[in-house]
């Protein structure tokens, strides 16, 4: 039986449950072109818990959205050894969504099909539960009214909200997130951060989230994995204990102000500016 791991913070210890994902000592090497090989992953060690929102920042290029690829199953490990639930990753894992950058909606589909549209893959039909799951999602996104109009008539981030809704109406264990309000103007971004706290609130998804923005990850996590530069490695992983619910004014907490000014120093060496 896989023992709980246990974590010291500055103030207590943290005792968890077994992970859901393990990455155990992962490189990717990519083979270009030219000839060049490409170390994108570099023994890489971290180790997902279920229910936990974990942020992955650090310089572009360091091989965030490889980690993803790699949890999705649409890339294998080089070397070392990715275990889900302690056992091998299964061919076919359905487990796992992706949310992108852009909501790569059908546009020839109105909103509700669009979210539908996973089950009529995966079922060849829809089921009645399934037609109230995907209702329930819009619901949660304040988007039911919206369930007949077509994927023109929306906003970005209308659009990019029924994306994530498309992305959780299989059930999935794992929601996995590539930068996915980094198209998004800073004000819809803002509440879109807070829908994803809602959502997670709800659903106790486990959730792996890529994104560029330092003051995101501290927004919406529980822990930040703070990569290295290419070959990418883990530089640090940070506890965010800023209390919950964490709401548009949690940026002013002092706590806040300090981990987003620890992990800037863990990703910029200190440069004098000219
Ligand atoms: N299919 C591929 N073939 C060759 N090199 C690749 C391939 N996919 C990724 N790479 C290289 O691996 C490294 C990591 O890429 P990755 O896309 O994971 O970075 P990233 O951290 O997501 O960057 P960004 O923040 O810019 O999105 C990069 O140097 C990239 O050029
Ligand atoms: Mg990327």
């Amino acid at each position: 039986m896989a023992i709980p791991e246990r974590q010291s913070t500055q103030s207590c210890e943290i005792i968890r449950p077994p992970a859901l994902i393990d990455l155990n000592k992962i490189s990717v090497y990519f083979d270009t072109r030219d000839g060049s090989r490409v170390t994108a992953l570099s023994s890489l060690n971290l180790s997902i818990y279920p229910g936990e929102i974990l942020s992955l920042v650090g310089p572009s290029g360091c091989g965030k959205s490889t980690t993803l690829r790699l949890i999705a199953g649409l890339l294998k490990p080089s070397e070392g050894e990715l275990r889900i639930h302690g056992g091998e990753r299964r061919k076919g894992f359905s487990e796992v969504a992706i949310v992108f950058q852009r909501p790569t909606l059908l546009p020839w589909l109105n909103v509700l099909r669009n979210v539908l549209y996973p089950v009529r893959v995966l079922k060849g039909r829809i089921p009645g539960e399934d037609h109230q799951q995907a209702m329930r999602l819009l619901d949660l996104v304040g988007l039911a009214d919206m369930a007949t109009k077509m994927p023109r008539e929306l906003s970005g981030g209308m659009q990019q909200r029924v994306a994530i809704c498309r992305s959780l109406v299989l059930d999935p264990k794992v929601l996995l997130m590539d930068e996915p309000f980094g198209a998004l103007d800073a004000l819809t971004r803002e509440d879109l951060q807070i829908d994803l706290l809602r959502i997670h609130a709800e659903t106790g998804k486990t959730i792996l989230l890529v994104t560029h923005s330092i003051s995101e990850a501290v927004l919406l996590s529980d822990r930040v994995a703070v990569m290295s530069a290419r070959p990418g490695r883990l530089q640090e992983l940070l506890e965010i204990d800023i209390p919950k619910p964490r709401t548009h004014n949690t940026p002013s907490d002092p706590r806040f102000v300090s981990l987003t000014q620890d992990i800037r120093d863990q990703i910029f060496e200190p440069r004098p500016v000219r």
